[in-house]
């Protein structure tokens, strides 16, 4: 039986990963290096990108820090240039960036106009200009790609906390399923991760004080827990390698299985 180093093998491929500092995105980098990655850490906050450049570090391949701002246009070419002048290639690019605007629960009547438009740029047009980018570098270079986006099982189900949240990562399904149909053809495979719930510094946040519903959550986790960045980090590797050549514009629901027991979500 091959180790996920062996079936999921990264060697001599470069990966960006935006939102790489901290979270899913820093669970993503470190196991995309475990496989043989070097790392572009595409990250708002350098100080956060330094830990995850560490840990790249640690598996003995290379990490570069751009710091990058993947809701604007001119920062993310930037970001790009930089990784292809260092590493003369990028192979796959992992879109992580995303979340809740504020990490708090929003019903529509308290949202503004402003709150809307900024949660779609985060989560979604985010995805779009790096896509973007990265699609128009490899057909000008006649290269194969791989794309993994970072939806939400929040995409999937009424999510009355936050309506511009589950609209923007529900558009991140459907660019995957678009792109993944547009650009196979020209070796570029999409595909998306869509997360239960996964131990972060966000999520913490979110239900500091509140350990009671954090409790009744796991106990209806058919798996017991929130999933950890690591374990992202596999699923990611699986996609953006070969192990998944014939895999095209998909969307895993990556959540222990609480997809099941929804409707009792506290
Ligand atoms: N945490 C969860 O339970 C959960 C569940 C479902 C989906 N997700 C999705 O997983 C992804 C990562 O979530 P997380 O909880 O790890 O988030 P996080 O907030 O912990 O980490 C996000 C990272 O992105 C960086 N960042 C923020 N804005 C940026 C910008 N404009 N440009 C570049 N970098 C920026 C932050 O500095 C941070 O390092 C998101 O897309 C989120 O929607 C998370």
């Amino acid at each position: 039986m091959k180790s996920i180093e062996g079936l999921c093998s990264l060697e001599s491929k470069v990966a960006i990963v935006t939102g790489a500092g901290r979270g899913v995105g820093q669970g993503i980098a470190a196991v995309l290096a475990r496989v043989g990655a070097d790392v572009v850490i595409a990250e708002i906050d350098e100080e956060l990108a330094k830990d995850t450049q560490r840990l790249v570090e640690e598996q003995g391949r290379k990490a570069l820090v751009v710091p990058t701002d993947v809701m604007d246009e001119e920062s993310v070419e930037k970001m790009l240039q930089a990784a292809l002048e260092a590493f003369k290639h990028v192979d796959v690019l992992v879109n992580n960036v995303g979340g809740v605007a504020r990490p708090r629960m929003i019903s529509i009547s308290d949202m503004s106009l402003e709150e809307w438009d900024y949660t779609l740029r985060f989560n979604l047009t985010s995805q779009f200009l790096c896509s973007r980018a990265l699609i128009r570098y490899w057909q000008g270079a006649g290269r194969p790609g791989n794309i993994v986006n970072i939806s939400s099982l929040a995409a999937m189900v009424p999510y009355k906390t936050s309506v511009a949240y589950g609209a923007a990562k529900a558009g991140v399904i459907n660019m995957t399923q678009t792109l993944g149909g547009m650009y196979g053809q020209s070796g570029i495979r999409v595909n998306c991760i869509a997360p239960g719930h996964v131990k972060t510094p966000i999520t913490d946040a979110l239900y500091k004080g509140r350990e009671d519903v954090r409790a009744a959550q796991d106990r209806i986790i058919p798996l017991g827990r929130y999933g950890t960045p690591e374990e992202f980090g596999k699923v990611a590797a699986f996609l953006a390698s070969d192990a998944s050549s014939y895999v095209i514009g998909q969307t895993l629901l990556v959540g222990g299985g609480m997809h099941y027991f929804l409707t009792e979500l506290p």
